[in-house]
């Protein structure tokens, strides 16, 4: 993996990038990581820093890691791996050893944190900040009640904003 500089973000379509490319939201270190699939979340500026917004339920085996930790990595594949992307979403690491089963290899990057081999880009990011969403903040009770009071999908999602310190691309 090669270190760029960080304007090569400018070159990424930021609107597309997740929702239709998705990503692997991998926390932790080689003595310990867990990686799921995202869709949901945002790049940009916050702090004058560049950051990356995710929102992560707290069911996630990965949330653990995102507590616990503040490394995390955004990795990104193209058109490439969707099947592990989709084993990596639809599966938990609790029950089973997903990196092997899909087939990725992981990496380590310079700053301990994980990503993999298959990945075209790769954010390496630092958590800033965490939020619980709560039922009062929601001013669209709609969206309330379609995402979250069933509970069709699990509990309220957290909110990391990371810093993104580095990118790497393959
Ligand atoms: C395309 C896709 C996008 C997903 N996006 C998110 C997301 O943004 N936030 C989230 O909490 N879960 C999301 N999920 C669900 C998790 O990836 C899924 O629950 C996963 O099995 C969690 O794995 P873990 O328990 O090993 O962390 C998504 C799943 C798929 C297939």
């Amino acid at each position: 993996m090669t270190k760029q500089d960080l304007n090569i973000l400018a070159n990424e379509n930021e609107f597309d990038l997740i929702n239709k490319e998705w990503m692997l939201v991998t926390a932790g270190t080689k003595d310990g990581y867990n990686t799921m699939t995202a869709s949901w979340g945002g790049l940009g500026w916050l702090w004058y820093k560049p950051v990356a917004f995710i929102f992560v339920r707290p069911e996630r085996y990965t949330h653990d890691f995102l507590e616990n930790g503040d490394r995390v990595t955004l990795s990104f594949f193209g058109d490439g791996c969707r099947e592990a992307l989709q084993l990596c979403g639809s599966k938990s690491g609790r029950d089973m050893d997903k990196v092997a089963a899909s087939g990725l290899v992981p990496v380590e990057m310079e700053s301990g944190s994980i990503s993999f081999d298959q990945a075209r880009m790769t954010l390496d990011c630092r958590k800033l900040f965490r939020s619980d969403m709560v039922p009062e903040n929601f001013t669209d009770k709609a969206t309330l009640e379609r995402w979250y009071n069933d509970k069709p999908g699990g509990g309220f999602h957290t909110i990391y904003i990371l810093e993104i310190e580095n990118v790497y691309t393959k």
